[in-house]
């Protein structure tokens, strides 16, 4: 099987052909997901709360997010992978440089930082170390404290030219790849006309190229799931099935609807 690259996911963009990605944290999920057809997944930082049980990102490190990059890459070795780099390991050039290092060494095609245009001597540099970047806009769950909590971003337009600005900034810097998390559609569908590179949105309504959602909210399992989150395990009674409708709904764009977005 031929692996999926970033050039893949252009490519999908030019056609203007919806995607499907999700979080996996370990390799029987990743297998399965792999098997159903998602090509794309993110060892996110959200382990910290779906599968640590802590309340937010925080406490997450690099060595938990290279013992999970280590098992999606087992079951799923042909996927394209997005580790999450965790709070406070790209501080510093130097500190982004080692941790970057860390989690491609356990098998990730790609870092996910979040936060906006301070983050583009970072991009830059991890691009010309052959470190490829996804950038993480709107609600960035590092930043919980800063945000105080966890609300939709970019509601006015000062917060919505602000974000659009930090998008074409890191695209400029080298990013490779997007999420953007919680805001409004209009304002998602602005970036993704604006970006070249593929925008992948999660709670940022059906005008992205792609969305990802957390597998545990896809499956029902978290207990207080987010407005944007969709149940597909209720609709379908199995795992497979599931994450066959959630794709078959993305690439549609009949997911997310209107009660699963912000307006
Ligand atoms: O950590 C994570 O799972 C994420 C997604 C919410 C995009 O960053």
């Amino acid at each position: 099987m031929k692996p999926t690259t970033l050039a893949d996911l252009r490519q999908l963009k030019k056609e203007k052909r919806k995607f499907a990605t999700i979080t996996a944290y370990d390799a029987s999920f990743a297998h399965l997901f792999a098997e159903q057809g998602i090509n794309v997944m993110l060892i996110g930082d959200s382990l910290g709360m779906t599968v640590q049980g802590f309340d937010s990102t925080l406490p997450v490190t690099i060595e938990d997010m290279s013992y999970h990059t280590r098992s999606v890459r087992a079951g799923a070795p042909h996927s394209f992978l997005i580790a999450d780099m965790p709070f406070m390991s790209y501080a510093t050039a130097e500190q982004s440089f080692d941790n970057a290092a860390t989690l491609m060494r356990s098998g990730a095609n790609m870092v996910k930082i979040e936060g906006g245009d301070w983050l583009c001597d970072t991009v830059t540099l991890l691009a010309e170390r052959a470190v490829p970047v996804c950038g993480h806009l709107g609600l960035t769950p590092q930043s919980v404290n800063l945000l105080s909590g966890y609300k939709v971003q970019g509601r006015d337009a000062p917060g919505a030219q602000k974000l659009l600005n930090d998008a074409i900034a890191l695209e400029k810097a080298g990013m490779q790849l997007l999420v953007l998390e919680c805001v409004p559609t209009e304002l998602a569908q602005r970036v993704t006309e604006a970006l070249e590179i593929p925008v992948i949105g999660i709670g940022a309504g059906n005008m992205t190229d792609g969305q990802i959602l957390v597998m545990h909210d896809a499956l029902g399992i978290t207990a207080r799931a987010p407005k944007f989150a969709k149940n597909f395990l209720k609709e379908t009674g199995n795992i497979r099935d599931a994450i066959r409708l959630y794709i078959e709904q993305v690439e549609s764009g009949a997911y997310p609807d209107q009660a699963h977005s912000f307006n």
